[in-house]
């Protein structure tokens, strides 16, 4: 989502006739984008915003502008964050360009004034030297109104809003005539899409209208939250071609006892019994997961569920977080952290260690199979690279194929995290 956002700015400040340097230091205007889901995302921000101040002090001219989720939607909060950080010119809540587009005008740019076409972010703009790339994010839904107990989305980027699907649709087919090949639908909680517009259509009718534009080859959608994958979402993918058999499904934990204080409204019998159904219908489904280590209450018993959850349920990937407490949150205010940060950091190493073993194991027959990529880049060396429908990243040797190409390749190595292939 962030990164969904930065090429939006990036985007916006070139429709303005600003152009990307190599050096922050050569920058008359920098615009830094930061994440504070968790304490370490929140760090390397704060890091950085230091290097940000400095560079202000050796040239005061130059513009200084602070998005995303350290300033946050709550203007009272941004008063005080005038106070923290005094050489920021300029504060962007999350997904929201507005204020950046009143600014620069303000400036003097020329920047459009219509171009917003719904409340939260201006489209693509056509002509953008920025993100021209063959794998694009449309955000679908912003912020999050799901009160799980950790997580400080909802403060930070405000409760949930579909965006209507004809300026989802619009913005897909400005970016099919940029050379975008694949998209990815975003959302904190994807599979609600529409659900906060009465009179929208859903997520399975928004994927199969996201295929049907032409030029596109490729459609995926991120995050579900278990209890809205649907069985009318999960036909969709087996059904649709050109929707790619591939779900991002965060479990967060392999305890009920846990699970239940997280408030996530599953236990872990519904989220097997889910996978289940959707490895059912799909049989070659990529399944990628969300876990948090170290979560309030979380004895070594229960995380050791976690790691037998997860040998059961075979995962293609696992984003693992040490659990941080964020402000606001439930679990901040009324849980103890009472994992000490080497435990987590033993959990996180354990589970780690596990997901790199099951996927050599699991990847290891597969040399020697074909495979489809999507090719997004070409790399110094002159392999290609690209993912296949199940989002396994593949490296091709020995291929001419251009970005944007659907390359018939065969695996020759297969690693826990990558493959090598040859053209087939
Ligand atoms: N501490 C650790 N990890 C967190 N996540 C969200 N909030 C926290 C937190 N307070 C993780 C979850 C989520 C991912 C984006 O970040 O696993 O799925």
């Amino acid at each position: 989502m962030n990164e969904a956002d930065a090429l939006r700015a990036a985007a916006l400040l070139e429709s303005a006739g600003l152009r990307p340097v190599a050096h922050a230091d050569d920058a008359s205007f920098l615009l830094l984008n930061t994440c504070v889901v968790r304490q370490q995302a929140e760090d390397k921000a704060l890091g950085r915003l230091r290097h940000v101040a400095e560079l202000k002090r050796r040239n005061p001219d130059r513009v200084v502008a602070l998005m995303g989720c350290l300033v946050g939607r709550i203007s009272r909060e941004q008063d005080a964050l005038h106070g923290r950080f005094p050489f920021v010119d300029l504060f962007l809540p999350p997904s929201d360009l507005r204020p950046l587009q009143r600014f620069l005008r303000e400036r003097g740019f020329p920047v459009p004034d219509d171009m917003t076409h719904d409340d939260f972010l201006p489209p693509p703009l056509p002509d953008s030297q920025t993100g021209r790339s063959i794998v694009a994010h449309v955000p679908v839904v912003l912020g999050c109104s799901h009160a799980c107990t950790y997580c400080v989305i909802p403060y930070r980027r405000g409760g949930e809003r579909s965006r209507p699907s004809a300026d989802i649709l619009a913005e897909v087919e400005a970016l099919a005539s940029r050379g975008v090949r694949e998209i990815i639908l975003l959302g904190q909680i994807v599979d609600r899409y529409g659900l906060d517009r009465p009179g929208e259509i859903r997520l399975p009718e928004l994927l199969r209208r996201t295929a049907r534009v032409p030029g596109i080859a490729r459609v995926r959608f991120l995050t579900s939250h278990p209890r809205w994958v649907t069985p009318e979402l999960i036909a969709a993918v087996a059904g649709t071609p050109g929707l790619c058999p591939y779900f991002e499904v965060p479990v967060q934990a392999g305890s009920d006892a846990v699970l239940a204080a997280m408030r996530r409204g599953y236990t872990v019998a519904e989220y097997e019994a889910l996978i289940g159904r959707i490895r059912a219908a799909i049989p070659r489904a990529g399944l990628s997961t969300d876990i948090i280590v170290g979560f309030p209450g979380e004895t070594a018993a229960r995380f050791n569920d976690t790691l037998a959850l997860m040998d059961r349920l075979d995962p293609d990937m696992i984003r693992i977080a040490k659990y941080s407490p964020r402000p606001l949150t439930w679990s901040a205010r009324h849980l103890p952290d009472d994992v000490p940060d080497t435990e987590k950091e033993r959990r996180r190493v354990a589970l780690e260690a596990a997901l790199r073993e099951r996927l050599t194991r699991k990847h290891a027959p597969l040399a020697g199979q074909p495979v489809e990529l999507l090719v997004e880049t070409i790399e110094k060396t002159g392999r290609r690279y690209g993912r296949t429908p199940d989002y396994k990243p593949v490296f091709v040797e020995g291929s001419d194929a251009a970005p944007g190409d659907l390359l018939q390749a065969r695996l020759t190595w297969a690693g826990p995290f990558s493959f090598i292939a040859e053209p087939a």
